[in-house]
């Protein structure tokens, strides 16, 4: 067994990547697909986690990454840009720290996790903020890529969301043929028009069946569901705090020709979702990439899932990047004597 290489060597043959083309990667890719007990217990369904916090930077975003970056420095790029919620400024840093060139991101001011900025400036890249919104970012990024020699890496960039197809083709080879159902949270759009691509694909290589496609964006950032661009998007779900999603249409296109559906759920369901999956399945993740359970739920609860289907939901990106949040939410620390008879009165426990 040869170790896993990362998404473009496992996957060359359906990658936009030439032989020539220079591979830069960090062996993303190859993440659990995690059955989840109690989960399927409280819906009647087979659930598994498709655990994307898995990844080097901990999100999903590396695999698009490894290829938008290798076609960047394959095209002779010495710089990229990208907007960012924060997932994809820090995989952009370590992907542009690995290749040796220089790299700008643009995020929301104070509104990005702790954690992702800090990988943002450890990978040394030029972090600048912006007092506006994503969406404001995204247009920024994208004039000064029209307009200057840097590569735009958001997912509006094709080679992104080829790379970010690869889940699909993992999750069809551990399953066996595609699921059901596959949940995922919907932010600027771009994941679960990449899922799709990577089902349809897998669907015509070896018929392996297509899952109804069910994305969720947050109550106070949903566009998509409310059919109009929501001009101060709200919640507590940072990664999808965006109000005119880049690839919209092409995720509408996803539900319809999937016959799935696309939902909000709010940030008590969100959080709920959070504190279930750290309690009950031991898969810390950051909030945001609970909204693919909370939808489970809701859409379970509402008979929109039948039971006894077989889902996927992707967990997107991992606990650690929002520490802020995990803490305030957690309970507290308890500070006891240095002592066993203090950690043993602490506990409650009873010494022989
Ligand atoms: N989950 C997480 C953790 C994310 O970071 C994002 C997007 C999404 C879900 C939504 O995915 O945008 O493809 O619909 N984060 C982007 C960023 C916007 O800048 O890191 P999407």
């Amino acid at each position: 067994h040869r170790p896993w290489q990362g998404i473009i060597e496992e996957y060359r043959d359906r990658l936009p990547i030439a032989h020539d083309t220079p591979v830069i990667t960090l062996r993303e890719g190859g993440t659990p697909l995690l059955p989840a007990a109690h989960l399927s217990d409280l819906t009647e369904c087979e659930v598994h986690l498709k655990i994307e916090g898995a990844n080097p930077t901990g999100s999903f975003k590396d695999r698009g990454m490894t290829v938008a970056i290798s076609r960047a420095v394959g095209a002779g790029s010495q710089a990229v840009i990208c907007a960012s919620t924060g997932n994809t400024s820090a995989s952009a840093a370590a992907y542009a720290a690995r290749a040796g060139i220089t790299c700008a991101v643009l995020v929301p001011s104070g509104k990005i996790a702790l954690g992702k900025l800090a990988q943002a400036l450890v990978h040394g890249a030029r972090l600048l903020q912006l007092d506006g919104s994503f969406d404001d970012c995204l247009r920024v990024a994208r004039e000064l890529a029209d307009t200057s020699p840097v590569t735009l890496v958001n997912s509006v960039n094709p080679f992104r969301l080829e790379g970010q197809k690869t889940a699909s083709f993992e999750i069809v080879e551990a399953l066996g043929r595609a699921p059901d159902v596959h949940c995922l949270p919907v932010g600027n759009a771009g994941n679960i028009t990449a899922y799709w691509r990577g089902y349809l694909e897998e669907n015509n290589r070896i018929a392996s069946g297509r899952p109804r496609m069910c994305g969720f964006q947050a109550a106070g950032a949903a566009p998509i569901v409310r059919g109009e661009v929501v001009t101060s998007p709200q919640t507590i779900a940072t990664a999808i705090r965006i109000g005119n999603p880049a690839s919209w249409d092409l995720a509408v296109e996803a539900r319809e020709a999937s016959g799935g559906l696309i939902d909000a759920v709010n940030d008590r369901e969100i959080l709920a979702a959070y504190r279930l999956l750290a309690r009950r399945e031991g898969v810390f993740v950051e909030p945001s990439s609970a909204a693919s359970v909370a939808g489970l739920l809701k859409a379970r609860a509402a008979g929109r899932i039948e039971p006894g289907e077989q889902v996927v939901c992707t967990v997107t990106g991992n606990g650690l990047k929002d520490p802020d949040w995990a803490i305030s939410g957690a309970a507290r620390p308890e500070t006891i004597r240095p002592t066993v008879a203090g950690a043993a009165e602490a506990l409650g426990l009873q010494r022989s």
